[in-house]
C-alpha cells in the first residue's frame, strides 16, 4: 500500500496527539482509549487524555465551540476573540482540533506576551484555560476538514447543550453566545442554524476584530450548483439585513453551524471520509434533515470568516506527501454519493473499504420516516440530486419548512 511508504518515511516527524492538562484540585482523569482501530488510513492514535472538570456554568446553557485548524496562524486570534466577545465565557467550551507542523507552526494556545499579545489578552486565556480542550496532531496525521470536524466532536465534545462549528479563521460579534441561543430558541425545537459567514480581513478590523458595518448585510443560502464531481454545493446571495429574522435554509455550511448537542445522539460524524471537501455540506445537511432537523439561516451575523487566505498551508498540500491521497478522496466521494443516494451499491468501488460501518454513519433510507423527511426536503427546495436539479430561491424567496 502506498500509504505505508509515506507513513514510514515521515513517521519520525509525527507527534503524539494529546490533550493538555492543567492543574486543578478536583480533577478526574478519564483515559479513553483513543484508538480508532484500523479505520481511516491505518494511522493509530495515542491514548487520548480528556479532563472533566467541575466548572460552574451557573446553570447557563453551554456551548461547545468546535474549531478545526490546519496549520493556521489565525487560530489563536479566533480562540481569543471567541472568549473576548462572549457574554458568558464560562459557558463556552472550546475544542481545537489542531493539525500543525511540530516546528514550523504556532500553537493555537500560544497567546502570550512573548508572542506580542498584551497582558489583558494573555490573562483572559489563563482565566478560561480550563475550558479549552486541545487535540494536537501533526499535520501529517491530517485527513482533511471533514475528518478534523469528526475528530473534534468525537474526542473533544462533552455533551454540551449546543454545538457551534466554525473555521479556525473566524471572528465573533459581541455577545455572540447570547444572540445565537436567543435565535435558536425562537425556532422550532429541532433546528440548525447555519450560513456562509460574511467576510473579515485581518488587519482591516476595528477594535472588536470586526469589519465596518458588519450588520448591514447577511448572506443566505438560496440556491446550489453541481460541481465537477457532480456533487450539489450550496450557493447564496447577500441581502440587506433590515429585519433580524431567520429564514429557512436549504443547506448547512461547514464554516458556521449551530445546533443542539443532542443531535449527535442520532447524527454520527463519519470517520471514514478522509480528504473529503466538497460533499461534506450536502451530506451533513441531509443527515440532519433525516434526523428530523430543520435548517435555518441566522437572524443576524454571529461569526465572520476570513475567506481569501493566500499563501497559507492547506490540507490538500498533503496530496504531494501521501501517494494515496487522491485514491482515498475518490472513495470518500463515492461513500458520500452512496449515502445521499446518487450512487448505487454496484457502482461503489472497493466496498469493504469505502462503505465501512455504513449502517452506523449512513442514512437509513429504508425507514419510512427518514425517507419522508428527505422527500419533503427535496420537494421543498426543488432538488433532484440524480438529475442535477435544484430550485433557485434567491430572488423569489425561500419556502417555509
Ligand atoms: C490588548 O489588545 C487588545 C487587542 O487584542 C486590545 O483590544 C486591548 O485594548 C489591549 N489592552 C490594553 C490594556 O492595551
Ligand atoms: C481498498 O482501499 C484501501 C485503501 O486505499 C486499500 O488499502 C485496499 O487495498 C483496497 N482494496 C481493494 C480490493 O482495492
Amino acid at each position: 500500500m502506498g500509504k505505508r511508504t509515506g507513513k514510514e518515511k515521515l513517521g519520525v516527524l509525527r507527534t503524539i496527539s494529546y490533550v493538555f492538562s492543567t492543574i486543578s484540585l478536583i480533577t478526574f482523569l478519564i483515559f479513553s482509549a483513543g484508538y480508532i482501530g484500523s479505520g481511516i488510513t491505518g494511522v493509530g492514535f495515542a491514548a487520548f487524555r480528556v479532563q472533566q472538570r467541575p466548572i460552574n456554568t451557573r446553570g447557563l446553557p453551554t456551548i461547545f465551540l468546535s474549531i478545526a485548524s490546519y496549520r493556521d496562524p489565525q487560530c489563536m486570534f479566533t480562540l481569543l476573540w471567541a472568549l473576548k466577545q462572549a457574554k458568558y465565557p464560562e459557558r463556552v467550551f472550546i475544542g481545537v482540533l489542531q493539525q500543525n507542523h511540530p516546528d514550523m507552526d504556532v500553537d493555537c494556545l500560544s497567546i502570550s506576551l512573548q508572542n506580542g499579545f498584551n497582558a489583558t489578552d494573555a490573562e483572559l486565556i489563563m482565566k478560561w484555560r480550563n475550558q479549552i480542550r486541545m487535540g494536537r496532531y501533526s499535520y501529517l496525521d491530517a485527513r482533511g476538514p471533514t475528518w478534523a470536524r469528526y475528530m473534534a466532536i468525537e474526542k473533544l465534545f462533552q455533551q454540551e447543550d449546543y454545538v457551534m462549528q466554525v473555521d479556525s479563521h473566524s471572528r465573533f460579534v459581541p455577545q455572540w453566545d447570547e444572540l445565537i441561543i436567543d435565535n435558536i430558541k425562537q425556532l422550532p425545537p429541532n433546528s440548525v442554524i447555519s450560513h456562509y459567514p460574511s467576510l473579515f480581513v485581518p488587519g482591516e478590523e476595528d477594535e472588536n476584530g470586526l469589519p465596518k458595518d458588519y450588520q448591514k448585510i447577511i448572506s443566505r443560502m438560496c440556491k446550489g450548483f453541481y460541481n465537477s464531481d457532480d456533487i450539489l454545493q450550496p450557493s447564496g446571495a447577500l441581502y440587506a439585513l433590515d429585519k433580524k429574522e431567520s429564514r429557512s435554509n436549504p443547506f448547512l455550511g461547514a464554516g458556521f453551524t449551530f445546533y443542539p448537542g443532542k443531535a449527535h445522539e442520532t447524527v454520527k460524524m463519519d470517520p471514514y471520509l478522509p480528504y473529503l471537501f466538497h460533499g461534506e455540506e450536502i451530506l451533513f445537511s441531509m443527515k440532519m434533515v433525516a434526523a428530523g432537523y430543520k435548517l435555518y439561516s441566522p437572524a443576524e451575523n454571529i461569526v465572520l470568516h476570513y475567506y481569501y487566505r493566500k499563501d497559507f498551508p492547506r490540507y490538500w498540500d498533503l496530496s504531494s506527501i501521501y501517494p494515496d491521497f487522491h485514491q482515498l478522496q475518490k472513495y470518500s466521494l463515492m461513500r458520500t454519493k452512496y449515502i445521499i443516494g446518487t450512487l448505487d451499491y454496484e457502482q461503489v468501488e472497493n466496498v469493504t473499504w469505502t462503505l465501512q460501518e455504513i449502517d452506523k454513519y449512513g442514512i437509513n433510507w429504508k425507514d419510512p420516516v427518514v425517507k419522508g423527511r428527505l422527500d419533503k426536503y427535496f420537494t421543498m427546495f426543488e432538488m433532484d440530486l440524480k438529475n442535477k436539479k435544484m430550485g433557485d430561491f434567491c430572488s423569489k424567496g425561500l419556502p417555509e419548512w
